[in-house]
């Protein structure tokens, strides 16, 4: 079912994941352990994530999606909302040039309605200036909440109906994935969280429904390209079965 975007093919299964998801955590505490100040956490997690961007593409990952800011994250004190904020901004600033060189294509998901008239033109222009790039694509989960995007897109379903433009019968799970924000991507085949945590935080509930978990000790601003390399290897040791039987005992 090409359309469901089960992440069933031969490179997902047996090569490098196509799509790699990361829950980039541990920020705070990773400046805490240390007597700095949060703020210094998340500045060194743009540098994390900037390793982490060249080390998929080097590795042959064909989509990275990471979460960046929760529709949750809100709930945080402004000074520390704000230093998110600016942080967000200069890596589109300072970054875009360098990733529209590499041929990176940026997407951005989560809710855009209600930002910031300045954020909104900076996820718009990076869309927009990397939308033919042949390279990595880099899903950034922005004001991202899971059930957030699965209330957006069973609203306009709901209008669609209203509208007697398709009948309730014709509901089903590739429609729904189809009006998702991350519509025409491919599932994760592998979800990382660093920082120990083992939960998914309302992060691609519906898309992470056959996807393989690993959760590593490191704080995100530790994260590199040989931690990259240790949970795909790790991943190589699973054994996706899909609701199937295993490879060896199937037939
Ligand atoms: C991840 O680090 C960054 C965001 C959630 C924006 P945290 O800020 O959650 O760091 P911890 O979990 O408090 O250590
Ligand atoms: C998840 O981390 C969100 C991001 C990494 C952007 P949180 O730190 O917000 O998650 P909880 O609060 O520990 O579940
Ligand atoms: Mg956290």
């Amino acid at each position: 079912m090409a359309e469901n975007k089960t992440p069933n093919d031969s490179d997902a299964a047996f090569g490098v994941p196509h799509h790699v998801a990361i829950i980039m955590d541990g920020n705070g505490r990773w400046a805490s352990q240390r007597g700095l100040p949060r703020a210094e956490g998340h500045r060194r997690g743009v540098e994390a994530l900037r390793r982490t961007v060249r080390a998929a593409g080097e590795i042959g990952v064909k989509v990275l999606t990471i979460f960046s800011f929760s529709s949750e994250n809100w709930s945080r004190p402004r000074q520390e909302i704000l230093d998110l904020m600016g942080l967000l901004r200069r890596f589109i600033r300072h970054d875009l040039a360098e990733l529209h060189a590499s041929g990176v294509r940026v997407k951005i998901v989560g809710e855009r309605e209600g930002l910031e008239t300045e954020i909104r033109r900076l996820l718009d222009e990076a869309e927009e200036l990397t939308k033919d790039n042949p390279g990595l694509l880099l899903v950034v989960a922005f004001n991202y909440g899971s059930r957030d995007e699965i209330v957006r897109a069973t609203r306009r379903i709901a209008e669609d109906i209203a509208a007697g433009r398709i009948k309730p019968e014709d509901i089903n799970s590739a429609m729904i994935g189809q009006h998702l924000d991350t519509a025409g991507i491919e599932d994760p085949d592998l979800i990382i969280r660093t920082s120990g945590e083992q939960r998914l935080s309302n992060f691609l509930l519906w898309q992470a429904a056959y996807s393989e978990f690993v959760f590593v000790q490191v704080y995100w601003p530790e994260f590199d390209k040989a931690a990259l390399e240790s949970a795909i290897a790790e991943y190589h040791r699973r054994e996706r079965r899909f609701g199937g039987l295993a490879a060896r005992t199937g037939s």
